[in-house]
């Protein structure tokens, strides 16, 4: 039987309106959750993320701006523009979009954000509290909105084989950090395959849970996937198609037609994760609201 497929959208949609509620919350007490994506340069793939970042902040009732800088923009430029935003209370989100042009060193940058107003969970500080199990970080968007996805689809991680393929520090590190810990939707034993793991195959072919994080169109193939596993694509690359309207086509970084013959349950792309990614950003950013302002939580 073919795989359940998981409608990432519908439970993106659900968590933005919970955002919405406790934006709303807030309010009223005269706080508006605030993010600024600074975006450096015009690579297109990033153009297109940063638009919706901002849409969706003002769609959930949040204060959204984007800051554009020229890609000739200096690594003190940019550092100064995250002073200044670290020093204004009304912005209580600031994420960098990644990746920046190469005269600037996206670790200096992370390290200078606010580990407070770091909503992307990026900088050391959160990178250490979501190891360490404490929920006063922010976890990472992405591998937190896969979890948040399995939750919401029912499945019980705890013992299973997680076997995460990609080791970058966005998603496949925090997605081991997340998945190890213990307690519900998580608990699971865990593996990072990387391009210098040997004999993937016999890596991922023992995940109950699959997770593919490495950025190569439909590299994981439905061989390579054991039967009835719960796979989720985390991939979002872009394949040139003549065909296409946009002049290409978004693939996962897993073979789905083939993937989807074996596994019990699958993320599509697009549908699936990418939706999360935005959702669990507005949440991180209306949790960092609600910090400055202990007293309040939705409902009060
Ligand atoms: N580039 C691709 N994904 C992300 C993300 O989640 N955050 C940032 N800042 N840049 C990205």
């Amino acid at each position: 039987m073919p795989a359940e497929i998981i409608d990432g959208a519908a439970v993106a949609t659900k968590v933005r309106a919970e955002v919405a509620i406790a934006a709303a919350a807030l309010a009223k007490h005269g706080i508006v959750p605030g993010l600024t994506v600074v975006l450096v340069g015009e690579d297109p793939g990033s153009m297109v993320y940063v638009a919706s970042k901002e849409k969706a902040c003002l769609e959930a009732g949040m204060h959204g701006e984007t800051i554009r800088l020229p890609a000739s923009t200096s690594q003190a430029e940019l550092l100064a523009v995250v002073d200044r935003l670290n020093a204004d209370p009304a912005i209580h989100g600031i994420l960098v979009q990644m990746p920046l042009p190469k005269q600037i060193d996206s670790q200096t940058v992370i390290r200078r954000i606010a580990p407070q107003k770091d909503v992307d969970g990026f900088h050391p500080v959160n990178v250490g509290k979501v190891l360490i199990g404490d929920r006063d970080g922010f976890a990472p968007c992405t591998p937190w909105g896969v979890q948040v996805l399995l939750e919401a689809y029912g499945v019980k991680t705890t013992g299973m084989e997680c076997v995460i393929v990609g080791r970058s520090n966005i998603v496949g590190k925090p997605m081991a950090s997340l998945m190890v810990q213990p307690g519900a939707h998580a608990d699971c034993t865990v593996t990072i395959c990387h391009s210098r793991t040997r004999d993937l195959a016999s890596h991922t072919k023992r995940a109950d849970l699959l997770i593919a994080a490495i950025g190569r169109a439909e590299f994981v193939t439905g061989d390579m996937i054991r039967p009835g596993a719960v796979v989720i694509d985390v991939g979002m690359n872009r394949v040139d198609d003549a065909t296409a309207k946009a002049g290409y086509r978004l693939k996962g970084d897993v073979h789905f037609e083939s993937a989807k013959q074996v596994a019990s349950l699958i993320t599509p792309v697009p549908g699936g994760v990418g939706r999360m990614t935005i959702a669990m950003l507005l949440k991180n950013t209306v949790r960092a609201a609600e910090m400055t302002a202990p007293a309040i939580r939705a409902g009060a």
